[in-house]
């Protein structure tokens, strides 16, 4: 750091001079990637004063995990994002092991509050603790408060960790009172969601766990998200290290689930319903949501996972990348999700085609590309198919593919021959199959991102694909007939 630089304008000028020096084409076309260096986890995704506004875990100076920073993006369409300099660096007693994730929170005084986990390093005779920070500002330049930690160890009735205690979102009460739900491990609950409440976003206090794992789902919950939705309360969390459920349900490691249930805003209990995966890809994690200013629930994760990014090859200055913002919706009493539909906007080269008749192997003319949206309705009341394989991203030497065994309603992702020369998970499967006789498949592809909506949404796999550009085949497999309608636009 040079004479008369703080860490952050440091982080600042070290981006604005790498960015300058990243060719325009070296990114995905409408997946968010980092200014430059390391992302993780979305933070602070809001709306204010007119646009969309993402933070982001950071790490500038390299494409590996670092001292957290926040880096930050605007949008008005959830797909073209400007850059914005770096909004958080660890430059504070509270937060000098680095700015984990958090919220943001428009306030009626215009300013733009920001609520993260600063992390404060081991010190003599205490292991490194987090603790739940504020920053003002004005959407580009923010001013930690000078209390900060605004929560800490001191909140916390005995049982629950100071040292995984991280990622408050916050929010506001119907009774325009603050809340944040922060992730936390109990000692004997193991992942939990606490709820705290304030007057000012700077005073707070303690008041209930929201639910916990109860040792069934993962050792650690991260990065919560809690909001209303068609008339049930949605309480989101990331757990850490989850056992995989014997129906395949939940598979083992790091993943996102949905729990649904009631909340009473009187007692803030918090009944749980049930309980879901909410993106069963390989890569996909610590999402968040923004209400949008039409009504929507958007939201957005780090299309990435902990367990699969280590050795992952390194062929920009800057590495990971966000999911494609999605529009939440619960349908039979499951939360479902849709591609926004911003993503209209860049539809280009329509292909429609209705009642195509597969039977064997088929290609089909202009169906192919790595920048797609691409929609595959099944109609299997009116063939003798039983099974169904579709492969994309395919050369002669790559593919990837989707199984449906139509008649057990099983469907298998599987990127094992995507070119990736790693030994990390490939393969994904859920149940899934035809509703009545039709099933719908819709594929988005982004370069290096494939993005399934199986059933309107009703499940989705969100994976990336380590494949050469000119694997842009697209080809079909069936067992016997079929008949299937196709709908493929080109993203540009
Ligand atoms: C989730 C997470 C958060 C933490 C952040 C650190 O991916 O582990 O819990 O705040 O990443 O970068």
């Amino acid at each position: 750091m040079m004479k008369n630089q703080t860490p952050l304008s440091a982080a600042r000028d070290f981006e604005r001079q790498t960015f300058a020096q990243i060719p325009d084409g070296d990114r995905p076309l409408f997946h968010l990637t980092p200014m430059v260096g390391w992302m993780n986890d979305p933070n602070g995704f809001c709306y204010y004063k007119g646009e969309y506004h993402l933070f982001y875990q950071y790490h500038p100076y390299s494409t590996i995990w670092g001292p957290m920073h926040w880096g930050h993006a605007k949008s008005r369409d959830l797909l073209h994002w400007t850059y914005l300099p770096a909004a958080l660096a660890p430059d504070t007693d509270a937060d000098a092991g680095g700015c984990f994730s958090g919220s943001a929170l428009p306030l009626d005084d215009g300013s733009l509050m920001l609520m993260y986990t600063g992390v404060q390093p081991a010190g003599t005779g205490h292991k490194e603790l987090q603790a739940q920070c504020v920053a003002i500002g004005d959407g580009v330049d923010f001013t930690k408060l000078a209390e900060n930690p605004v929560i800490g160890a001191a909140l916390l009735p005995k049982g629950y960790s100071t040292h995984d205690f991280r990622d408050p979102k916050i929010l506001r009460g119907k009774d325009g009172r603050f809340y944040c739900v922060v992730g936390n491990r109990h000692e004997t609950r193991q992942g939990a969601i606490l709820l705290l409440e304030s007057e000012d976003g700077r005073g707070w206090r303690f008041v209930s766990e929201l639910d916990a794992s109860r040792g069934e789902l993962g050792r650690m919950w991260e990065c919560p998200d809690f909001f209303e939705l068609d008339g049930q309360q949605v309480l989101l969390t990331s757990p850490q290290e989850m056992q995989a459920t014997p129906d395949g349900v939940f598979h083992a490691g790091y993943g996102t689930i949905a729990l649904l249930g009631d909340y009473d805003e009187e007692s803030h209990r918090f009944t749980r319903r049930s309980v879901q995966p909410v993106d069963v890809g390989l890569d996909f994690y610590a999402p968040q949501t923004v209400l949008a200013p039409d009504g929507r629930r958007i939201m957005i994760g780090w299309m990435e996972n902990w367990e699969t990014l280590n050795g992952a090859p390194r062929r920009h200055r800057w590495y990971g990348r966000m999911s494609l913002p999605r529009e939440l919706s619960i349908r039979e009493g499951r939360l479902c999700q849709q591609p926004v539909r911003e993503i209209e906007t860049l539809w280009q080269d329509d292909v429609r085609l209705t009642g195509v008749r597969l039977a064997g192997k088929t290609e089909l003319d202009g169906i192919c590309g790595r920048k797609l949206d691409l929609t595959v309705t099944l109609h299997t009341g009116e063939g003798t198919c039983r099974r169904l394989e579709m492969r994309f991203a395919k050369n002669e030497r790559c593919f990837t593919v989707i199984r449906c065994a139509l008649s057990r309603g099983e469907l298998v992702f599987d990127r094992t021959n995507c070119g990736s020369t790693r030994d990390i998970p490939h393969v994904r499967s859920i149940k899934a199959g035809p509703k009545d006789g039709v099933m719908t498949l819709r594929l988005i592809l982004d370069g290096e991102s494939a993005e399934l909506f199986v059933n309107d949404g009703e499940h989705v796999i969100s994976s990336l694909i380590d494949t050469p550009m000119d694997a842009q085949g697209i080809s079909f497999c069936t067992d016997g007939e079929l008949t299937m309608d196709v709908e493929k636009h080109i993203l540009g």
